[in-house]
């Protein structure tokens, strides 16, 4: 079953679930109840990552916790939205994107579900899942046909602060088109448990130093709610075309 990761706005939208799972992990409890609800045409699972009330900090949701709850009531696959700062100049506010890299500038994140006992290599080179991706990318809306649309660096920062002027430029620098903080440890830790895994972002400001002036944080949240249904139908459309 395909199952979302959400970021709080996207939650609020979605139909009532038909069932709900209250589920804890060897990993701790995930951010909220898992709830399966009927989206684009299928059942799916949908967890928020913040939680309920949206006041898990980024750098406090229980990543492990979250992906393995899923793959335990039966995902076999993740999509993933997130808001994100556009870094790339020609990224406007209310964009989506979907990436196809990812650079983690976190720290202190557990970021594996194996002990200290055992080493568990595995491969990340390309952290999202193609066939995910390409039922993303078909879905994507005409005027998102820029390649910094099709494609994208995604900066992991570790927050909740957002960056300097000096941090993103040097994000910029090394390569990356936008930055938030969520999707690692979390693409990793679906790799590790060989769960599929792609995500959409919607671009909520430009990022530190971009534009002139601070960013303006309470803006962010009437970009997301403006942007929010148009999100919602899109991922109606993808998953449609993912099943
Ligand atoms: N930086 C980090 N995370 C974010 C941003 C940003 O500019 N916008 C939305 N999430």
């Amino acid at each position: 079953m395909l199952a979302l990761i959400t970021g709080t706005a996207l939650q609020t939208v979605l139909p009532a679930p038909s069932a709900v799972y209250y589920r804890n992990t060897p990993f701790g409890a995930p951010s909220a109840p898992v709830r399966k609800v009927e989206l684009g045409g299928g059942e799916v699972l949908s967890l928020t990552r913040h939680g309920l009330g949206g006041s898990i900090a980024a750098h406090l949701v229980n990543y492990r916790a979250n992906v393995w709850a899923l793959k335990e009531l039966g995902a076999t696959r993740i999509l993933a939205t997130a808001t994100v700062g556009g870094i790339d100049r020609s990224l406007r506010v209310g964009d989506l994107v979907v990436p196809n890299q990812i650079i983690d500038y976190t720290s202190g994140r557990e970021q594996t579900y194996v002990g200290s006992t055992r080493i568990n290599h595995f491969d990340l080179t390309s952290p999202f899942d193609a066939m995910l991706r390409d039922g993303l990318l078909r879905a994507l809306p005409g005027d998102f046909e820029a390649p910094q649309h099709r494609s994208g660096v995604y900066a992991v920062t570790q927050g909740p602060r957002f960056e300097t002027a000096a941090e993103i430029d040097r994000y910029r620098k090394d390569g990356c088109t936008l930055v938030g903080m969520t999707l690692m440890p979390e693409a990793a830790l679906a790799r590790e448990l060989e769960v599929p895994y792609a995500a959409v972002c919607l671009v909520v400001n430009p990022a530190a130093g971009v534009e002139a002036g601070d960013i303006d944080i309470p803006e962010t949240a009437v970009v997301t709610e403006k942007a929010i249904g148009g999100l919602k139908r899109y991922l109606e459309l993808a998953i449609e075309l993912l099943h």
